[in-house]
């Protein structure tokens, strides 16, 4: 089989990290697992070519494709472009003719990396745990949202959080097969106490649960407790699934269990098309364009080949692939090489390049 991939490397630090994973997917290539890369512009450099954050061209590439890897959009150089054409708007137009609505964020701690979490070695060493967050409703996009100035002259801001039933069971639904694939076991995280769509969250995912995937262990809990249970003992969860909001904060507590923004990876998943089975689906690493360090072979390019093997694991089913580069990531940090973020004090940092080579090695 094929696998087309569209490579959207971006600005700033997104073209250094993204060379590195084509170096990984020439080695898998040259073993014969049949990939395909086309590559295009996206955010400030395809505004510097085309005068828009993504071209209709690259639009209908992304749609052909069975993945697409992002590096990273933005800039100083672009911060005064018009609203609708800055960078961001790129993979917001992504994210949204693509329909993906399910957001991964996996927070993985390597026992080599342990001391450089904020919390104590034997809380996250060993830690592997999936955020599933809701990305295309709930309180952001809800209506009305606005402010609105009263007669008295006062004024009244309004966010809508709203959830339909098919937005509750389709994110449930990749929570529980996802957690199939792992420890077997969903926390379902929502706010039932004090909100209507905490109790419709919590009432489909109950259904769901019973009707498709009874051999999943479910648990319900409050997102203020999740986030407490995150920082005190993380190695309880497994998958947790919540909705946009809650899932924008609790993916960003569970992110710094693990260490540096350069090694967090994460996928976007749309729905199934009925005859292939397949989804639509955007790897990324959390990262932005880092325009700090960008251009000086400083970034760490972990969590953009992490999103790669996310690709290997949730694309394409090649999942001995995708331990393999696991493994061989865990290898090269405990062999003590890294990049500047992620160095140990007394430890020599080595570059972008050095990584991805080490990688290619193990
Ligand atoms: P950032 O993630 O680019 O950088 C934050 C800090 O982390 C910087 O000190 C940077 O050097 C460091 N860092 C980030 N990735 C790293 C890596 N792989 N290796 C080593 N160090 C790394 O966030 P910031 O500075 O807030 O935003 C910079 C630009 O990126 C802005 O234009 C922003 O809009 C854009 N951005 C884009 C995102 C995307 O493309 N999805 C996400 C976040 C920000
Ligand atoms: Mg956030």
């Amino acid at each position: 089989a094929t696998h087309k991939l569209l490579l959207l490397p971006g600005d700033g630090i997104g073209p250094e990290v993204m060379r590195e994973v084509e170096k990984i997917v020439g080695w898998f290539r040259k073993r014969g697992v049949g990939f395909e890369t086309e590559t295009d512009l996206v955010g400030g450099s395809a505004y510097d070519a085309h005068g828009v954050a993504i071209s209709e061209d690259a639009m209908s590439r992304a749609q052909a494709a069975d993945a697409v890897l992002f590096g990273a959009v933005g800039g100083a150089k672009w911060d005064s472009v018009p609203y609708a054409v800055r960078p961001e708007a790129g993979l917001l137009r992504l994210r949204k003719d693509l329909g993906l609505f399910a957001n991964l964020r996996p927070a993985i701690c390597y026992p080599a990396l342990a001391d450089a979490s904020s919390l104590k070695r034997e809380v996250v060493e060993g830690l592997d745990i999936m955020i599933v967050r809701e990305l295309t409703g709930g309180v952001y996009f809800g209506e009305p949202k606005e402010i609105v100035t009263l007669e008295d002259g006062s004024q009244r801001a309004v966010d809508t959080q709203i959830y339909h039933t098919h937005e509750v069971e389709r994110i449930a639904r990749v929570a529980f097969d996802l957690a199939g694939k792992r420890r077997n076991k969903v926390s379902s995280a929502e706010k039932f106490n004090v909100m209507k769509t905490g109790v419709f969250w919590r009432q489909v995912v109950t259904r769901i649960h019973k009707q498709e995937f009874s051999g999943v262990e479910l648990e319900h809990v409050l997102a203020d407790n999740c986030a407490m249970q995150l920082v005190r003992y993380p190695k309880q969860f497994d998958v947790i699934v919540t909705d946009n909001l809650f899932g924008d904060i609790l993916s960003d507590i569970a992110a710094m269990l693990t260490g540096s923004l350069g090694m967090l990876p994460s996928a976007s998943l749309g729905a199934e098309d009925p005859a292939s089975g397949q989804r639509k689906a955007l790897y990324e690493p959390v990262h932005g364009s880092a325009p700090d360090i960008a251009g000086k072979g400083l970034a760490n390019p972990i969590a953009m080949i992490g999103s790669f093997g996310m690709a290997l694991r949730y694309s394409f089913g090649l999942l001995d692939e995708a331990d393999r580069l696991d493994r061989a990531i865990a290898n090269v940090l405990a062999s003590g090489t890294r990049t500047k973020d992620i160095a140990g004090p007394g430890m020599n940092a080595v570059g972008t390049q050095d990584v991805g080579d080490a990688i290619v090695k193990e």
